[in-house]
């Protein structure tokens, strides 16, 4: 049997939800409710989560006075609240402070020792705590971390174990290269390989100077370095299942391309050391600013999940994310450009066509069959490619052509046969078109599908216009 497993980066707690954590995890969402749909509800299986330890995410409970866990204890289930009011549909939250997770981590960790894997030594460099990782000289800009110029990078000198990254090499290249793990987009692809090309270092497994993490198990002075752990969190939750077999391999990682080497060079060889099956695809998407800006606490310009949610409504808010520019590319978001699109698509688009023919079917007393029917033909290849817009694109286009077929067929000025029978392949049309959005709109388009099942009522707009 077919199965599907999605997953999406697990967000660091010293951040709050926002925009650019509902863009990855709504677009899971979106593929996780397509397969379930598609494969059955039981064979997909969709992986979000917080990551809670590290150097970082202690700095932040310093801060806030409380300790880590407390801290991580209070701000998961911030996460967890934006995605109800998302209505993500996640199968599995998960937390590393699990400590389930803890074990299976460092189960893992020992065998990598035992295997020749792991040496001892000493790491001297700079070290970025927004990325929780370390950088060379000519990776800086000015000094400076290209994704965090705000922070300035920690000189460090400390005992480390390091992961024997450079032995998988030329494996790495071969993978990559025949698609035994799929890089996407291509260019994506291209990317890692050229980075592949130069030297590949090896890389500190543990750490010395952070207390809040998992221990290494042969070394208690130490901890696991909080990437290693926070990939296999994607490992760990398919054990926690029943059938432990069933969902490992993943089908889909899905991140942004900020974090798109962990996914690939490090989490691939570590998956190989381990001794442990390969993910299918790793995607990553772009970058987004927000007006043209980057969003930083420092600008004042992060937008939070819930504002959008405030205005337009939570499943107008996942559509609105995912059809604004191509899923792949960097974009940009602004409140006017959504505006802008929401009244055109939902608004005064597949809104006013049900409350139009539902009004000229309340006033025939027609009724429809439920909707038995099945998604577009040409959706499978197209949520295979994780095209959205094109899919928003396709669904939009047959939203335009019911509504101009109201105003050429004028139902109401036909005589009644003519006239039902028109109104009733309207109806159908909607119901095909409600089907199609339901990964996108899963609220709106349940509510379309039982209004037109039966007697056809009018009911409140589904997507008032927005100034
Ligand atoms: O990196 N545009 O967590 P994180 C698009 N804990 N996506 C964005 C975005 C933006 N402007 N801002 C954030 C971590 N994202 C690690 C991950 S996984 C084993 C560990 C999204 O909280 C995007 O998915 O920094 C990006 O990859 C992720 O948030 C980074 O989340
Ligand atoms: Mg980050």
């Amino acid at each position: 049997m077919a199965k599907y497993c999605v997953t999406t980066p697990i967000y660091y707690v010293n951040d709050v939800p926002h925009i650019g954590h509902a863009y990855t995890t709504v677009a899971a969402d979106v593929l996780a409710r397509f397969w379930r749909k598609n494969l059955g509800e039981e064979n997909v299986f969709f992986l979000t989560g917080t990551d809670e330890h590290g150097a970082k995410v202690a700095q932040a409970a310093q801060n806030a006075k409380l300790t880590p866990k407390e801290f991580a204890d209070k701000v998961a289930p911030e996460f967890e609240k934006v995605w109800q009011e998302l209505r993500i549909s996640y199968n599995h939250f998960f937390r590393t402070t699990d400590p389930r997770h803890e074990k299976i981590v460092q189960q893992i960790l020992q065998k990598l020792f035992e295997d020749g894997h792991v040496y001892e030594g000493v790491y001297e460099g700079l070290y970025c705590e927004g990325c929780e990782r370390f950088y060379t000289e000519e990776e800086l800009v000015d000094g400076k971390c290209p994704l965090h110029p705000n922070r300035e990078p920690q000189y460090q000198k400390e005992k480390n174990y390091f992961f024997k990254l450079s032995s998988f090499k030329e494996e790495l290249v071969r993978i990559f290269e025949t698609g035994e793990v799929k890089i996407l987009p291509e260019s994506r692809k291209n990317e890692v390989l050229g980075k592949l090309a130069g030297e590949l270092k090896d890389v500190s497994l543990s750490r010395e100077s952070v207390s809040w993490g998992i221990p290494i198990p042969w070394d208690s002075s130490q901890t696991c370095y909080v990437w290693f752990e926070a990939l296999l969190n994607y490992y760990t939750a398919t054990q926690f299942l029943e059938n432990k077999e069933k969902f490992w391999p993943a089908d889909v990682h899905l991140m942004a391309k900020d974090i798109l080497w962990f996914h690939t060079v490090i989490w691939v060889a570590l998956l190989k050391a381990a001794g442990l099956p390969l993910p299918k695809i790793v995607f990553a998407h772009g970058f987004f600013t927000v007006n043209g800006q980057k969003m930083s606490k420092s600008l004042g310009n992060v937008i939070a999940p819930k504002e959008l949610v405030e205005k337009f409504g939570s499943d107008a808010t996942r559509y609105l994310l995912l059809g604004e520019f191509p899923f792949g590319q960097d974009g940009d978001f602004s409140l006017e450009k959504l505006t802008v699109k929401y009244n055109a698509d939902l608004a005064n688009g597949f809104g006013n066509l049900v409350s139009r023919v539902a009004k000229l079917c309340e006033n025939e007393r027609l009724e429809v069959e439920e909707y038995k029917g099945d998604f577009d033909s040409r959706f499978e290849k197209l949520f295979s490619e994780f095209n959205f817009t094109e899919i928003l694109a396709l669904t939009a286009e047959k939203v335009t052509e019911a509504n101009r077929e109201v105003n050429e067929k004028k139902p109401w000025e036909l005589e009644k046969g003519e006239k039902v029978k028109v109104l009733k392949s309207l109806a159908q049309k909607i119901q095909h078109i409600a089907f199609n959005l339901s990964p996108f709109l899963p609220t709106v388009s349940e509510k379309v599908l039982q209004q037109f099942s039966g007697e056809i009522k009018v009911d409140k707009p589904l997507f008032p216009r927005i100034k």
